[in-house]
Order: structure tokens, then C-alpha cells, then sequence
């Protein structure tokens, strides 16, 4: 990348990015290498004259070239105080700390003090503004911090817009981004936002304001659950004399089941005859080797808890004849082992339910071998709860569970039925939500 090259922003806007800090300070620097004019501030004086010499505050690749070129450009200057600022923009990005409070909560005082400076400084600002937090806040910071702290104030739209980047490589993640997200009530505000990146290789998502906090949250905890399952199989190859590195190298080659979308959407529990068997031998291996994998251990209890919400959930039904979509740990297949719906359905009847059970792959005659074993052992009078039709079973429940993802030819029946429904796999198209089942196997 080489500096001073921006060709010139269509639209380009006035703003302040409050916060010089990692994020603050890159963000600024790249705004205005893209063409907007930006007013960086910060409380700490240091920061500021360090940018206003041309210098980037911290070490950061990249960082201080885009800086001077800002300066020298008349696109970027930065200030310490906030009521200087506030009347020369339109857009207000916040990218204070939100450090962690001793007991691991978010600590919002620098966003809330940034936030009750602008609610005065607004009370004599006739102009509407837009405030985008990029800060990382939990789901409703926006609403409660930002929002109801600028109740009082007029044509004030609050997007969120958190940030991707990541320190060593902050100025490349900013030009080149792996997301954009912009989360808001305001479609305008969420536009105009969006559009100060418009230059950027990269497709805007746009969505609600809480889900753009969550989103954050969720990749971040993506990330280190990704390096904790990569440290512990690399722990487990090294204690077999196993290189780690190969194992993982080649495991992300399949980019269908491992690098890809498959699985990563909420849905029921897992289960089948592969997933918990192989989960329960590798952590009896480990035991014996004496390692401690506190994520691996941890998945198969996950999935208990998960079925357990499951079961909760069918039990607050207000019906009194539920019909469950089917009884296979997923779709296109009869395999009942450890099939989560088989445990649903045996803890189901010992509490009194009434159920009827239909499986587009299953008749209770024809299951045999391990199948027929443990659906007896799990559940001896099943047969009588089977019910072989699904327009039959839908005509006698008063509430259907799905716990299995329909074929298109059955989503159509059970939408047609207007029957209410608990979607565990969130699997129905309108008026539920729409998503793959999580099952493996
Ligand atoms: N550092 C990262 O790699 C990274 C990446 C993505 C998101 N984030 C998130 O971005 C936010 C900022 O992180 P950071 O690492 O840049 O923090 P930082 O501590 O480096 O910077 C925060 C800056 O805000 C300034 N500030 C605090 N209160 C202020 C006020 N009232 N007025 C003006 N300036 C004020 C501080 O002086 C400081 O310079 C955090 O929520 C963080 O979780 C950080």
C-alpha cells in the first residue's frame, strides 16, 4: 500500500473519531487516507501533539506514514477538547476504552463520560448528528448508554459499527477489511455510516443495532475458541508423538465440514453414532495421559445443557397433544443412535406427556439391528407413539416440535397446518426463522 494514492471520496464527510487510541488512532489516520475530514480527539494531550507532529502515538506498521500524509493532505488534525470539535462535524465515531471491571464486566466510563460531554454540548447545537460506537459494547450498550443519555437531545441518530482490526496489522485489516457491520434503528444514519467506508473492498452488512454488538462479541469469542481447539489438539499430537501443525494444516484443507459455514448455525443438540462416541474416547485417551483439555471436556456437557433447554421449552408448551417431526439425529437418515430426540422424547413421556412421533425415514417394523436395541432399550413402547402419516399427526397435535429439518414437501404441510410451533432446529421458512440443523454425525 502506498500513501497519499486515495483518489478522492465521493462523499466525503466531517468527522471526529473520539479516542486516539489503538483503534482510534488508525481509524482517523484511514478515514482520512480515504478522503474524509477528520478530527481525531483525545483527553490525553500526549496522543494528541504526538499525531499533530506527524508521529503515530504507538508503534503500529504502516501507521505514521498514513498519519503525516493525512496532515500534509489537510484532511487530519486532532484536538483535546470535544467542544471545539463537535461544531465542525457531522459523524462522531467513538472509540474510547471499554476495559474489563474486576469482575470481567465491560467498564463503560470513558464511553460514558464521552457520551455525557456530547449530551451537553448539544444542547446548543442546532444541526443534526450521527454518532457511530466502535468501541466493543454488549448487546444494549447503545440503546442504554448512548441513547438514553442523549434522550433529550434532536436529530441525534446511534449506530453501532464495531471493530475488526487487529493490532500489527491494523492499518492493512482497516484498508482491506474481513467485515463491515453497521447496526441501527436510524436506515439513514446505518447508510451514511456504511457509505464512509463505500471505497473499501469490502460489502457492508447491515443490521440491527443489537445484533452488530453481538456480532463483535461473537467473532472475538470465535477466535479464541479457534485457538484454544488448535493449542489442545496440538497438546493431545504432541503427547502422541504426533506433529500438531500437520494435523491442523490438514484439517483445514476441507474447507466443506471444517473452514466453512457448515455446523455454525444455532440449532438442536448433536448427536448421532459418530460425534459423542469419538468426543468420549479421546477424552478418556487424555485423561489417561493426564492432559487437561477444559474446551474438548466441555463440548459434550454443552450439548447435555442445550438438549436440556430443548426439553424446558416443550415442557412450557401450553398443549396437550404435541407431535414431534422427527426422531433421527438429523435429516435423510434412520440412524437413532444417540439421537438427541430419542432422549428428548424418553424424558418427554416420564414426565406425562402426550406425544406422537413422526420420522419421514423411519417405521417402527422395519428397525433392526443397534437401531431397533437402543430405541427399545431408551424408549420400550415406542411403537405405539409412532404415527406413519404426517397430515394425521399434524390433524391430531395441538402444537408440533420440529427436531429434525422437513423436506420442502413437509415444511409445506406443516406451514399449511397453521399448527403452532417449537422450532428446535430453526429449520421453518416465515413465520419462523430460517436456519440449517446443527447436528453432525
Ligand atoms: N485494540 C484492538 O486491537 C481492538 C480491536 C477491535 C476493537 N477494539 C475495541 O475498541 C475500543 C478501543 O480500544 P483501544 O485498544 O483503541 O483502546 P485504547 O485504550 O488504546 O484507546 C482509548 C483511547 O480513548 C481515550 N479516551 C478515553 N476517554 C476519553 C474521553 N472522555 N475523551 C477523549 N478520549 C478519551 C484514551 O485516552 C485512549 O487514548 C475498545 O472497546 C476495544 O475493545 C480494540
Amino acid at each position: 500500500m502506498t500513501v497519499g494514492d486515495s483518489s478522492p471520496f465521493p462523499h466525503p464527510e466531517r468527522i471526529a473519531v473520539v479516542g486516539l487510541g489503538y483503534v482510534g488512532c488508525v481509524t482517523a489516520a484511514c478515514l482520512a487516507r480515504l478522503g474524509h475530514q477528520v478530527i481525531g480527539v483525545d483527553r490525553d494531550e500526549f496522543k494528541v501533539k504526538t499525531v499533530l507532529d506527524g508521529d503515530a502515538p504507538f508503534f503500529e506498521p504502516g501507521l505514521e506514514e498514513i498519519v503525516k500524509a493525512g496532515l500534509a493532505a489537510g484532511r487530519l488534525s486532532a484536538s483535546t477538547s470535544m467542544a471545539e470539535t463537535l461544531p465542525r462535524v457531522d459523524v462522531v465515531l467513538i472509540c474510547v476504552g471499554t476495559p474489563s471491571a474486576k469482575n470481567g464486566n465491560l467498564g463503560l466510563d470513558q464511553l460514558r463520560r464521552v457520551v455525557e460531554e456530547i449530551a451537553i454540548l448539544l444542547r446548543s447545537r442546532p444541526q443534526p448528528l450521527t454518532i457511530a460506537v466502535r468501541s466493543t459494547v454488549y448487546p444494549g450498550t447503545c440503546e442504554e448508554a448512548v441513547m438514553g443519555a442523549l434522550a433529550s437531545s434532536h436529530d441525534i441518530s446511534v449506530v453501532s459499527n464495531p471493530e475488526f482490526l487487529r493490532e500489527g496489522t491494523a492499518v492493512k485489516d482497516f484498508m482491506e477489511p474481513s467485515l463491515l457491520v453497521v447496526g441501527g434503528v436510524d436506515r439513514e444514519a446505518v447508510r451514511r455510516v456504511a457509505a464512509l467506508y463505500a471505497s473499501l473492498p469490502v460489502e457492508p452488512c447491515l443490521v440491527s443495532l443489537r445484533t452488530a454488538e453481538l456480532i463483535k462479541y461473537a467473532c472475538n469469542a470465535f477466535h479464541a475458541v479457534k485457538i484454544a481447539f488448535a493449542n489442545e489438539v496440538g497438546t493431545l499430537a504432541a503427547n502422541l508423538g504426533i506433529d500438531g501443525a500437520e494435523v491442523m494444516d490438514t484439517l483445514c484443507r476441507d474447507t466443506v465440514l471444517n473452514i466453512s459455514r457448515t455446523y455454525l448455525k444455532p440449532g438442536f443438540a448433536f448427536g448421532g453414532s459418530c460425534l459423542p462416541k469419538d468426543l468420549r474416547a479421546l477424552m478418556y485417551r487424555a485423561a489417561r495421559l493426564d492432559l487437561k483439555l477444559p474446551l474438548l471436556e466441555s463440548v459434550l456437557p454443552s450439548n447435555g445443557h442445550h438438549l436440556e433447554r430443548a426439553l424446558q421449552a416443550v415442557m412450557d408448551l401450553p398443549a396437550r397433544r404435541i407431535g414431534v417431526f422427527g426422531l433421527a439425529f438429523k435429516e435423510n437418515t434412520d440412524d437413532l443412535r444417540e439421537s438427541p430426540v430419542v432422549t428428548l422424547l424418553e424424558q418427554l413421556i416420564g414426565k406425562g406427556r402426550n406425544l406422537r412421533v413422526f420420522d419421514p425415514h423411519i417405521l417402527p417394523q422395519r428397525i433392526y439391528g443397534s437401531n431397533q436395541q437402543y430405541l427399545l432399550t431408551a424408549i420400550p413402547h415406542i411403537e405405539k407413539l409412532f404415527e406413519p402419516d404426517l397430515g394425521r399427526m399434524l390433524a391430531w397435535s395441538d402444537h408440533l416440535v420440529i427436531a429434525q429439518k422437513p423436506a420442502p414437501e413437509f415444511a409445506r404441510l406443516i406451514l399449511a397446518s397453521g399448527l403452532p410451533v417449537l422450532d428446535l432446529v430453526s429449520t421453518i421458512p416465515a413465520p419462523q426463522p430460517v436456519a440449517e440443523s446443527a447436528t453432525g454425525g
